[in-house]
């Protein structure tokens, strides 16, 4: 088995934003009872014995915490690389400042879209002027700083104005990502999804604009993996080298794993070494041995693992099954079905979006 080197700390479901895509659970409301300082503190220690070397701290909106510079602090004493995933709504210059003295080393801010009405509308609020504040403020700290989009249906007809909008904004990097269905995603894919035409057009733009801002910015660009012949290869694998801490403290082999019919793990009851190494929860999916056919035979199932199990158990109802996206999956029809009405359907209106809600603050 090997060790986990990357723990994704969801700090609190608490956002000033709604946008549609989240993957937060849809059940907001249970995580109410978060995790105290000192018990992330502790979390944090226990994943370093393991051997994690990357934290990254979310959400939610990871700065609604009051202790988050706390948090960062213990694991940044804890030999650990920081890096702070924010909508930027609370990066005032003075946390930023605290942040900095507390050895955060990366921060990643989202863009919802190229210009203040888009983004606003899409983030539910008016936030478009202050993240572009925020990351000319973290540029000025001297942070490397990573700017994350996620595209859909009704953004990525813009990708080329929206790189342009982060040229302008000077980051390391670029994230172009595509919506993953999970969470409120889940609930609003059939209006978030892409057509094929967008996808190749967009896919167009990137490589042009990667090639024009090359040695400048590094853009990454992730596929919907519904137009993929085969699925990601989710979290590198099962419980191989990712968990996640929920505001509760339910340890997961990935962020969406909660929706999964399995035994929950949690940091208040148990080790986060017991967990990893012992739980069933962690252990459900490891390695090779659980896969049915055609995975079990096929000489992609250490490149992709299966895909994704929580994807599979969305489509399928069984998370034990080939994730669909797989065009060897005897389920794959589930996705073609999606792809087919993404391309022949009516371009669908905003106002059949579900926002995310804002769940109510306990701390
Ligand atoms: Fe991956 Fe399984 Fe598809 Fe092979 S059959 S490509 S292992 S998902
Ligand atoms: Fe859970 Fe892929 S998101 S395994």
């Amino acid at each position: 088995m090997t060790s986990p080197y990357g723990l994704l700390a969801e700090l609190t479901y608490a956002c000033p934003l709604h946008c549609p895509y989240c993957s937060n659970p849809l059940t907001l409301s249970d995580y109410g009872d978060e995790l105290t300082t000192a018990q992330w503190q502790r979390v944090l220690g226990e994943a370093r014995e393991l051997g994690v070397l990357q934290l990254h701290v979310s959400g939610g909106e990871p700065l609604q915490r009051r202790d988050v510079v706390e948090i960062v602090r213990r694991a940044c004493e804890l030999g650990m690389y920081t890096n702070l995933i924010t909508s930027a709504l609370g990066l005032s210059p003075r946390r930023a400042e605290q942040l900095k003295a507390a050895g955060l080393d990366h921060v990643q801010i989202s863009i919802q879209a190229h210009e203040p009405t888009q983004s606003d509308r899409i983030a539910g609020t008016r936030s478009f002027d202050r993240k572009v504040a925020a990351a000319r403020l973290v540029k000025e700290l001297g942070w490397p700083l990573t700017l994350n989009i996620i595209l859909h249906r009704q953004n990525i007809d813009r990708i080329a104005d929206i790189i342009a909008l982060t040229e302008q904004l000077a980051p390391d990097r670029v994230e172009l990502a595509n919506t993953q269905y999970y969470g409120w995603a889940w609930r609003n894919r059939d209006a978030l999804l892409p057509s094929r035409p967008q996808i190749e057009r967009a896919e167009a733009v990137v490589r042009a604009e990667r090639a024009r801002l090359a040695g400048r910015m590094e853009i990454s660009y992730v596929l919907p993996d519904y137009y993929s012949q085969y699925p990601k290869p989710c979290m590198e694998g099962w419980a191989k080298r990712q968990l996640t801490v929920t505001p509760n403290g339910d340890a997961l082999p990935c962020p969406a794993a909660h929706q999964l019919p399995l035994p929950r793990a949690n940091v208040r009851e148990k080790s986060l070494a017991w967990i990893w190494t012992d739980s069933p929860l962690f252990q459900r999916f490891r390695g090779t041995d659980w896969m049915p056919e055609p995975c079990r035979s096929c000489a992609r199932r250490e490149i992709d693992f299966g895909g994704c199990r929580c994807q599979a158990f969305q489509l399928t109802g069984d998370a034990a099954r080939t994730d669909p996206v797989c065009i060897l999956s005897p389920d794959h029809e589930i996705v073609a079905e999606v792809v087919r009405a993404a391309n022949e359907g009516a371009r669908p209106r905003e106002e059949v979006l579900t926002p995310r809600p804002h769940p109510s603050r306990v701390r």
